[in-house]
């Protein structure tokens, strides 16, 4: 491929999540669960859900706004917003199109893009493409969800997995060398039934049934999952590192896509990265699919352990399957 002149440098961030919080312990009253099987098996300790008159779009509007700040930008400035997301308000309009009103993006196309826990890396290779063609300059990227809206609170297999939440980066066009270099997307459609909602599309309308069978909740295999996502987010890293002409030792953090504790040090440890390099941050929000990866880099820079200069690898793995990785030059 042709080498662009462009770059698209992440120059906004922002997250946004709901005050609720569901502990640990408030999931003991509503499961047979307890503190001590879901912190070791998973990490997490609590996660921030959705109040009843919140939606995806109220975090996703709030993550966006903060990014745009950042960046000194108004949504007029924006050419395109892209959200990554597989829990949206509606089937359509796209929560791109209701934060393309709430902004004020009056010269946005905006369209929502769904590849599970992965959907962020993905809507950023995207959006770069866009600014590497010279196509637009400025685009507004998400990773938004509400996966608690889809969680049987009565299946301690997947409950106690996930919380809700949303993060948005700002890209924009620059010569000089900065944002997501080298990526890899993968798919494994044949382990779609792995993890999955299995009614409420058009395949399987809601009905009666479909309800009292509680078929519109998150399903999952967990273990098999488990062991695809390792494999997957480690393999494709290589690649990335390998197309980018550098190694792990070049890496100077590596936000894993927060699923499990344990997946996240099965990967750091096959990539054989120094485990102070890998962020971890599931304690305080559990899995929240495609948000996860936008939420850790805002976190990561308010901290200030992600600074101006250093390189970010990023991974992610789920539903689908999907599975990204990518080079970040920050
Ligand atoms: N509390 C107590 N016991 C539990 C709970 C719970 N919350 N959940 C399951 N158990 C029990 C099971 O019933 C099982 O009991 P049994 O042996 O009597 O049948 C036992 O614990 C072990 O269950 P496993 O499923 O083997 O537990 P495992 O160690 O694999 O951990 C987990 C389960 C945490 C789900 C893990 O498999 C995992 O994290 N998988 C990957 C999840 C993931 O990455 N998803 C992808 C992204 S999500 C997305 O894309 C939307």
């Amino acid at each position: 491929m042709t080498q662009s002149a462009y770059y698209g440098a992440i120059t906004g961030w922002g997250q946004g999540v709901p005050a609720r919080i569901l502990t640990n312990h408030d999931l003991e009253q509503m499961v047979d669960t307890s503190d001590e099987w879901i912190t070791s098996r998973t990490g997490i300790r609590q996660r921030h859900i959705l109040s009843e008159d919140e939606s995806n779009f109220d975090i996703a509007l709030a993550a966006s706004k903060k990014a745009l700040a950042q960046a000194g930008l108004e949504g007029k400035d924006l050419d395109l917003i892209i959200v990554g997301t597989c829990t949206p308000d509606f089937l359509f309009p796209s929560t791109a199109c209701l934060l393309q009103e709430a902004l004020g993006a009056e010269n946005a196309g905006a369209f929502d893009l769904e590849a599970a826990c992965s959907g962020f890396i993905y809507a950023l290779s995207v959006g770069t493409q866009f600014i590497k063609t010279g196509a637009y300059q400025r685009i507004l990227v998400l990773g938004s969800e509400t996966v608690t809206r889809f969680i049987d609170f009565t299946d301690r297999n997947t409950c106690v997995l996930f919380g809700d939440g949303a993060g948005a980066v700002v890209l924009q066009s620059t010569i000089e060398k900065s944002g997501l270099g080298a990526f890899k997307l993968g798919a494994y459609g044949a382990g779609g039934k792995l993890l999955n909602i299995p009614a409420g599309g058009s395949r399987t309308p809601p009905t009666a049934k479909t309800v009292q069978e509680r078929q519109h909740f998150v399903k999952m295999q967990g273990s098999e999952v488990f062991r695809l996502a390792v494999r997957a987010m480690v393999d494709s890293c290589v690649e990335v590192l390998e197309r980018e002409g550098l190694t792990i030792a070049d890496v100077d953090l590596l936000i894993p896509h927060q699923a499990n504790i344990r997946i996240i040090e099965a990967v750091g440890k096959r990539l054989e990265i120094d485990p102070s390099k890998v962020w971890i941050n599931i304690h305080n929000y559990g899995n929240t699919s495609s948000a996860s990866i936008p939420i850790s880099i805002n976190e990561a820079i308010e901290s200030g352990r992600l600074q101006r200069g250093m390189k970010l690898l990023v991974t992610a793995f789920g539903g689908g399957m999907t599975w990204a990785s990518g080079l970040i030059y920050w």
